[in-house]
This record gives C-alpha cells, sequence and structure tokens, in this order.
C-alpha cells in the first residue's frame, strides 16, 4: 500500500488550472446548468475553488465575477477559500460546548499545528468548528466525512487524526485518479 496517494496541486498553475477546467467543461455536452455543474466538479477536486480556475471558467463561458457573485443561493457550498481533503468539523453547539468543545477545539489545533478554518501542510486535513450536528446524546462530537465519533476526550484527539489519515490512505477517488492520470498524460504530474 502506498503511504500516500497523489494529490492535485491545490495551487495549480495558470497553465494547469486551464487544462482542468476545459477537460472537465469538455464532459458537459448539454450546456444547461454548464456553470453550476463546472463549479462544483472544481469544488469536489480541489475543495474549492482556485482563482485561477475561475478565471479558466470566465473565459470560457463568457460570464464575468458579478454574473458569479449574483448567484449568491449556490455559492453556500462552494468556498473561495482552501480547505483540506478531509475537513474535521467538531461540533460547538450547546450541548458540546457544555461538555467541553472548546478544549477540544485547542487540542485539535495544537495536534495539527493549525488554527481553525487552516489546511495542514499536506493538504489533507482543515479544521472547523461547527454548530449542533444532531447527536447531542453523544456529546461532545467531532466528526469528518462519514465518520462520526461521539462522547470525544481529549486523549482521544491523536487518535482521531491518525484514524482519519489512514482512512485517507485508503480511501479511492476515482474522479481525482482520472484527473491525475489525464493531467499527467498531458504533461503535468504530481508527487506520490
Ligand atoms: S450540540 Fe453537538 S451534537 Fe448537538
Amino acid at each position: 500500500m502506498s503511504e500516500v496517494k497523489a494529490q492535485i496541486d491545490t495551487n495549480p498553475s495558470q497553465e494547469e488550472a486551464k487544462a482542468v477546467v476545459d477537460i472537465i467543461m469538455e464532459r458537459y455536452t448539454d450546456k444547461t446548468g454548464l456553470l453550476l455543474n463546472t463549479l462544483n466538479d472544481i469544488q469536489d477536486l480541489y475543495k474549492y475553488l482556485p482563482k485561477e480556475t475561475l478565471q479558466r471558467v470566465f473565459e470560457n463561458i463568457g460570464t464575468s465575477h458579478e454574473d458569479l457573485n449574483s448567484m449568491g443561493d449556490f455559492f453556500d457550498n462552494l468556498s473561495l477559500v482552501p480547505t483540506g481533503r478531509y475537513v474535521i468539523e467538531v461540533c460547538d453547539g450547546t450541548c458540546c460546548h457544555i461538555q467541553g468543545a472548546p478544549q477540544i477545539i485547542d487540542r485539535f489545533e495544537k495536534e495539527l499545528g493549525i488554527k481553525s478554518g487552516e489546511v495542514t501542510a499536506d493538504g489533507l486535513l482543515s479544521l472547523r468548528p461547527v454548530s449542533c450536528v444532531g447527536a447531542c446524546g453523544v456529546a461532545p462530537v467531532v466528526q469528518s466525512g462519514d465518520h462520526v465519533y461521539g462522547c470525544v476526550r481529549l486523549i482521544d484527539i491523536s487518535a482521531i487524526i491518525t484514524s482519519i489519515r489512514e482512512y485517507a490512505k485508503t480511501k479511492d477517488d476515482p474522479e481525482l485518479s482520472a484527473m491525475l492520470t489525464i493531467l499527467a498524460e498531458r504533461g503535468f504530474t504530481h508527487d506520490a
């Protein structure tokens, strides 16, 4: 098993961003929903919308930042700032807050070497406090993707980080793999 899977560069060069956007947009023969579908695909790939990719989308589709900003509702699902491939969400709703969520957030920040809202140097993890996730019976709660950790203690945090990192090594991302293959064929390589 490889130690680390190849990752896409989350700060792509102008040339690579153009290639990625063109590859994505070529998939959509039906122009209905092209902009939203393209932005969602970029978000899935990078976990945010790098500005280099947006510039290419604007060029291809003939729209502008102003048009995009006016589509505020769907922007809720999209991010203009980088997030980790896996986001560690620490519930800071009332129950979890009383049960020690602030201390849990502090410990995650120390263990990861980042502040809430930041991304680890390898681009894998980011940390985000969230409001009630609906599991108050097992507060305090931490979740990442489909994984939910209940009754979290400070001494559990290192193991939670390790488990997410181990999961990341084994989890296949077919879309990412396919894109990396196409990019490699076009001369854009990424470290494994
Ligand atoms: S307050 Fe954390 S799960 Fe409800």
